[in-house]
């Protein structure tokens, strides 16, 4: 497994629609391992594709310890809605307010090219519409409602909540 260098907006890669993947091969469980390794490594909860420079239709989640690999991802049901704060690996530093639907129903296949149904809601629903987005080259800024705003922590104060 490796690093993957994180593309940062602005980078022509985040705004293109990605291609399907059409089977599974060794270059992409090797994707696989490397999106979830940098994933954690940033303390993300979702990455895509693109993010790394791949512009294929795949992402990873873990928003409370299940990792979850979307392949051909597609949103066949929303319900509700939920405001909070969004970010992205590729924006770093940044966050911003955005609504998103509280409740989505995915259709994707897995790691194995298997299908499965995956019902969302609140932050898993919010990393699979942020994610999946980033597919079809869209960022969260376009839905932001008002101002981005600068992310400050302090990393001891963190390792104490640990
Ligand atoms: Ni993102």
């Amino acid at each position: 497994m490796a690093l993957r260098t994180i593309r940062i907006q602005g980078d022509p890669v985040l705004e293109k629609v990605c291609r399907p993947i059409e089977k599974m091969t060794p270059k992409i469980k090797t994707l696989i391992e490397d999106m979830f390794e940098t994933m954690y490594e940033k303390n993300g909860v979702g990455l895509a594709g693109p993010q790394v420079g791949v512009l294929r239709r795949i992402a990873v989640i873990d928003t409370d310890g299940t990792p979850y690999v979307f392949i051909n991802p597609k949103i066949v049901a929303t319900d509700g809605e939920q405001t909070g704060d969004e970010g992205c690996l590729s924006i770093p530093g940044k966050s911003g307010t955005v609504t998103r639907p509280n409740y989505v129903k995915v259709e994707a296949l897995d790691k194995n090219m298997e299908p499965f149904t995956l019902e969302a809601t609140e932050l898993l629903a919010r990393a699979v519409c942020h994610e999946l987005e980033h597919l079809d080259g869209i960022l969260y800024t376009t839905h932001v409602e008002g101002e981005l705003h600068d992310v400050y922590y302090d990393e001891e104060e963190l390792e104490e909540e640990e």
